[in-house]
């Protein structure tokens, strides 16, 4: 999908905040906990007594999201195992049937919308509750056969079902920014039961309605119809799309589980974030981070820190990542660039003694700067000076005879950088290009 000006919001926003929350939070090992231990429905009922956030405050996630940098949200409205996060009419395994009975996903959307953070809502495909859907090798009955004989699917029926509560939720809550579907395995084949795809949930006729509705909507790429925005999965692109127009996001775990996951102690650090966050924005992308808040409402420690870490690099850095992408411009080793129009970003990954060499900008480039302390990065630009040894002299003696060699080369720009590394998850110097080269 490319983009159009309605939708540009998306590719300037850059940072999303997935946030898995649902039934699963209650069991506390993993969103998949019902299919993964086979429990039925009746079994599952226990976390829907249990169910009751009660240190919820959905100002303060939001207001956690904003200063953690996020500029748009993907709340789960319904996981797999077919819980719903919001007072629908189409079926009584909502939140309102739980013991804190408020309807979050409009509370939460409110409270987002007031920190101007975008609203994107997850709906599964997949739906282990509902009567109508039909077993398949994901199913969490699916090694039982009194179950499968009793529910024989229909989904024609569910289909409906899909359609009916879509509609809800984009005529319940105002603009909704981003529908996000997850998903289809129409090429699944368990022998016994085989995957789903478009046509078991009639993705034509969803998503013509989805855009009747509202028409400036984004949906993701997991209808089934080879289009949308998308959303590579715990993975990290090695290169740009083909199509540099192409919109994508890169959705991704901080310990591997989307729902809280208590045991699991697998945690990324922050600058891992951080750096998956700029090598992604470097290739033309955005990077959606989730958060499995536990069954109190809260945000874990870890999650917590990571986050809100993450956002205070932001604060210095989001001017080289918000409305910043891809450039043309091949960066050093160990490095990565993102521009925006004449401002070149260096985003360096492991810290080089004194000099980093920048192909291709010999005289292109006005000013350097560490963007940490917004101080002048000095540098030697041999096409700058005609190519001649004049850099070489009193200002730059410090350099090597090889280095002057390398800096030399009219191609090359060379950067002089302090010895110290600045203490940063990381260190980014601001490049301004002459006008002329954007
Ligand atoms: C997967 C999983 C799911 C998670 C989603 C997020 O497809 O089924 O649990 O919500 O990815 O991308």
């Amino acid at each position: 999908m490319s983009v159009n000006s309605e939708r540009k919001w998306f590719s300037e926003s850059r940072y999303g905040l997935f946030i898995h929350f649902g039934l699963y939070s209650v069991a506390g090992r993993h969103e998949w906990v019902q299919t993964l231990e086979e429990i039925s429905v009746a079994d599952y009922q226990k976390y829907l007594d249990q169910f009751d956030p009660d240190l919820l405050d959905p100002h303060e996630w939001a207001q956690k999201a904003k200063e953690a940098g996020f500029k748009y949200v993907i709340i789960t409205a319904k996981h797999h195992d077919g819980f719903c996060l919001w007072h629908t009419k189409e079926t009584e395994y909502h939140i309102g049937k739980t013991p804190y009975q408020r309807d979050l996903l409009g509370e939460l959307i409110e409270a987002f919308r007031q920190v101007g953070i975008k609203i994107g809502l997850y709906y599964s495909l997949l739906d282990w509750h509902h009567p109508d859907f039909l077993v398949d090798g994901y199913h969490p009955m699916r090694n039982n056969p009194t179950y499968i004989e009793q529910h024989p699917g229909n989904m024609e029926n569910y289909r409906q079902f899909m359609a009916n509560q879509v509609r809800e939720l984009l005529t319940s809550y105002g603009t909704i920014d981003y529908l996000w579907f997850d998903f289809s395995y129409k090429s699944r084949d368990w022998g016994t039961s085989v995957g789903k795809g478009a046509q078991d949930w009639g993705s034509v006729e969803l998503e013509k309605m989805i855009h009747e509705i509202q028409p400036n909507i984004l949906i993701n790429d997991r209808l089934d119809l080879h289009r949308g925005v998308l959303t590579p999965e715990q993975f990290a692109r090695s290169k740009a799309m083909d199509n540099e127009e192409e919109v994508w996001e890169t959705v991704q775990t901080l310990n591997n589980s989307w729902g809280y996951d208590r045991d699991n102690l697998n945690f990324k650090t922050s600058e891992m974030v951080a750096k998956q966050l700029v090598d992604t924005v470097s290739k033309g992308g955005n990077f959606t981070m989730n958060i499995g808040p536990n069954a109190r409402g809260e945000w874990d420690d870890n999650s917590d820190s990571i986050l809100s870490s993450v956002g205070q690099w932001l604060r210095k850095y989001g001017k080289a990542i918000y409305g910043a992408g891809l450039s043309s411009f091949t960066p050093p080793q160990d490095c990565r660039y993102t521009q925006k129009g004449n401002k070149l970003y260096l985003h360096i990954f492991s810290w080089p003694y004194r000099t980093i060499l920048l192909p291709e900008l010999g005289g292109k480039v006005k000013f350097a700067k560490l963007l940490n302390d917004g101080s002048e990065i000095r540098f030697v630009d041999t096409k700058h000076l005609g190519g001649e040894r004049k850099a070489t002299t009193n200002l730059y003696k410090e350099i090597t005879e090889v280095h002057v060699k390398e800096a030399l080369d009219p191609s090359m720009l060379m950067l002089n950088i302090p010895i110290k590394e600045p203490n940063e998850l990381i260190p980014v110097i601001e490049l301004t290009l002459k006008e002329e080269e954007k």
